[in-house]
């Protein structure tokens, strides 16, 4: 495992960037695995400044909210649509979320999970972690073969995101996710995570007992695996980075 540490949330945007960069230069085809939340701003701010030309890059959303449809500003298809696919001048035919609507959850998830092997599996899972060690809305404990399927959040998880939603009581209790056997499976994993409220978590996932009570240590069994985390996130770990 290679943990980068920079100073400031923007400084580890670029860092991880450049990792993304190098792929897509040497594999114009390159499958990223795309994470919303607030860590990866910093690098698909950074990606975007470097006017590369990702209009081949394939994608797959790490997860979606059960409930929520594209046209719901709130829905992970649509911040992958405004904060990626437009920021970086992505083939929106190109990347796949799973669908928040679908009739039949359980069969999309499968179709999901198929669509990715057919598309020759993931070559970087760009990930965050929750502050409960989840990866993905692979929420504790998950197992470490588990597949993309429709999953249950954890009340702290429903807490962490509220501030997405106009009250807790409005965001979903459940979400298709890619599986810890899915992320697992991507050929290189970037994780990045910023600021003090993720520091234990951070330490936990990487110095703590591999365990499928907290998912992120998941990170440890990879043999690609980069982390990049600002000061604040580095800040409860023992061991050395560059
Ligand atoms: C969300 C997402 C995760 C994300 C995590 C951290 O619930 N499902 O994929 O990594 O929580 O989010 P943030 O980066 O906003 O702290």
């Amino acid at each position: 495992m290679k943990i980068i540490e920079s100073g400031t949330g923007a400084e580890a945007g670029i860092r991880a960037a450049d990792l993304i960069a190098e792929l897509v230069r040497a594999t114009p085809t390159a499958v990223l695995g795309l994470a919303t939340g607030s860590s990866p701003l910093p690098l698909y701010a950074a990606l975007a400044a470097q006017n590369l030309d990702l209009g081949r890059v394939r994608g797959f959303s790490l997860d979606e909210y059960l409930g929520l449809g594209a046209a719901d500003g709130k829905s992970y298809a649509q911040v992958i649509r405004r904060e990626v696919i437009e920021r970086l001048g992505l083939d929106p035919a190109l990347i796949r979320t799973p669908d928040g609507l679908a009739p039949d959850p359980v069969q999309e998830a499968a179709d999901f999970e198929r669509s990715i092997r057919e598309a020759g599996g993931i070559d970087l899972q760009i990930l965050g972690i929750g502050s409960n060690g989840h990866l993905a809305f692979n929420e504790p404990p998950s197992a470490f073969d588990s597949r993309t399927r429709v999953v249950e959040l954890a009340p702290s998880t429903r807490d962490d995101n509220a501030r997405f939603f106009d009250s807790a009581a409005d965001v979903p209790t459940h979400a298709i996710t890619q599986g810890l056997g899915t992320i697992g499976e991507a050929r290189q994993l970037l994780l990045i995570a910023h600021g003090e409220a993720k520091a234990e978590a951070v330490a936990r996932a990487v110095e703590g007992p591999v365990t499928e009570d907290f998912p992120a240590s998941l990170i440890q069994r990879h043999p690609n695996a980069t982390l990049v985390l600002d000061a604040a996130a580095a800040s409860r770990m023992q061991r050395a980075r560059v």
